[in-house]
């Protein structure tokens, strides 16, 4: 790999992302094993990571893992150890009972507490000093998400050769609500170390470049930030821009129209009593998503009557998430409830109004389920794309189905038209739509869904990370850095 080279001195692109692509098990004999883990994040970048001699810096995923860097399917793993209590603290505390729900339109009340705030910076400042030393002379660096915002600015004081790229893969919110932040000042400041910012809607880097104008006094130019120099004179430019992330949009085409999967979905459809009308539910357990505003409007129509459980059903996945958080706690228990007094009260033998899983399934199964699914529901209050909804229409080469979306969701702004837009606040309105999905004449299914496809299958992962990294490269190197001794 590059370090035998000749000359070189380290990965001329590294990922800096909270998780590794792999998950970590130990196996019986007390060994530890590792497996990929197929995320979309993955998928799109192993082959400009290869190409690019790439490493990715990353968490194991357990805490006090420690492991040497490795290779994995020509990339370089670069595991970052958390111990038990910053998990707690940076992953469990700062990043998702802080920043999630503040970043989430506060759904959920963020909690403010200053050792969490500490174990976050000396996190942050780990992943920063972890890409410093895998980065090469001039090397770019791409750092992913609200877990890791401080890390650009990190990363240029530690070594001011790199090219610095940050995606932010939720929303961002208005200044307004980020204003509540006591260290909103810090995560701007960390964020601007980068050279390009990529969002996922127009809106979210409208909101940033907002928060720059209202917290700091550098100039701003529509999208383009200007930093001051150490004199005080106008010094490099921070682009903040949408790049709206996306899926391996042939791949889940490709699976979905296997012979396993298009069996297994007719087996699911049996499974389920052969109904009229399947709707599906697929999200992390998560109370951005809706998931009970929409199951309080399916319990709703199943009490007026409007529908009926021998021929309509709801599938639900909610894959488990985020566990040790008291939101989430709280979360899974209204769900439950809400979900087992639907079934008790409308449910027949034979016959239930609401299939619950609390489980996560591997793509063959989704496909499966996408393509058993005559509506599919995605209802969340905010979401910073929601890549469920892509996939769905992905799925779907047979032009069928009827893809029911949030208003809220960052694939509302780049999918319209195409699905039937839902507000999720407005229960009597998503229960029209809810009924008029399953009604849609296959005629007007297919215009919707040929629409949809045409934007999916174009605009890939692939196409995303490519749109941001030209960006990136397009970046002056600076021409004051020293090189690396
Ligand atoms: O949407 C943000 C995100 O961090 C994704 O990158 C990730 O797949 C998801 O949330 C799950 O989060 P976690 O790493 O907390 O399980």
């Amino acid at each position: 790999r590059c370090r035998s080279l000749p000359g070189k001195d380290g990965y001329d692109l590294v990922v800096v992302a909270n998780r590794l692509p792999v998950d970590f098990s130990v196996s019986p004999t007390g060994d530890l094993t590792w497996q990929r883990s197929p995320g979309g994040l993955v998928t799109a970048l192993e082959p400009v990571m290869r190409e690019a001699d790439g490493a990715w810096v990353g968490w194991s995923g357990a805490p006090d893992l420690a492991h040497e860097p490795f290779d994995a399917d020509g990339v370089r793993l670069v595991p970052v150890t958390l111990s038990a209590d910053e998990i707690e603290r940076y992953y469990e505390g700062f990043s998702n009972d802080t920043l999630w729900p503040l970043y989430h339109d506060v759904i959920a009340p963020p909690t403010y507490h200053r050792q969490w705030w500490d174990a976050y910076r000396r996190v942050n400042q780990r992943f920063a000093d972890a890409a410093a030393e895998q980065a090469a002379q001039d090397a770019t660096v791409w750092v992913h998400d609200y877990q890791l915002q401080l890390v650009p600015r990190m990363l240029r004081d530690l070594r001011p050769d790199l090219r610095i790229g940050f995606f932010d893969h939720i929303p961002f919110p208005p200044v307004e609500l980020f204003g509540q932040l006591p260290w909103r000042r810090q995560i701007v400041d960390g964020l601007l170390g980068a050279d390009v910012i990529g969002f996922q809607r127009n809106g979210d880097a409208a909101n940033f470049v907002r928060a720059v104008r209202r917290l700091t006094d550098y100039a701003t130019r529509g999208p383009v930030i200007t930093m001051p120099d150490a004199e005080g004179r106008p010094g490099r430019h921070v682009r903040a821009q949408a790049f709206p992330i996306s899926i391996d949009s042939r791949r889940f085409d490709e699976l979905a129209r296997t012979p396993e999967v298009q069996n297994r979905a007719k087996e699911i459809r049996a499974d389920l009593g052969n109904p009229e009308t399947v709707y599906l539910g697929v999200d992390r357990l998560d109370y951005t998503k809706g998931i009970r505003h929409r199951i309080k409007s399916y319990g709703e129509l199943l009490e007026d009557g409007r529908l009926d459980v021998t021929r309509a059903t709801l599938v639900q996945v909610a894959s488990p998430s985020r566990e040790n958080v008291g939101a989430y706690q709280d979360l899974r228990e209204h769900v439950e409830i809400l979900v087992g007094r639907i079934n008790g009260e409308f449910g027949e033998l034979g016959h239930s109004a609401i299939h619950y899983l609390h489980h996560s399934y591997p793509p063959e199964e989704m496909a499966a389920l996408y393509l058993a699914a005559d509506v599919m529901l995605v209802t969340a209050l905010r979401d910073g794309m929601n890549l469920v909804a892509k996939e769905y229409v992905a799925a779907r080469s047979d032009e069928r189905g009827v893809l029911v979306l949030s208003e809220f969701t960052g694939a509302a702004d780049e999918l319209s038209p195409g699905p039937l837009l839902v507000n999720p606040h407005d229960i009597d309105g998503m229960k029209d739509i809810i009924v008029a999905a399953a009604a849609m004449d296959p005629k007007e299914q297919r215009r919707r869904m040929r629409r949809l496809r045409r934007k999916i299958m174009t605009d890939d992962v692939a196409k995303w990370s490519e749109s941001f990294l030209s960006v990136l490269y397009a970046v002056q190197p600076p021409v004051s850095a020293e090189p690396r001794n």
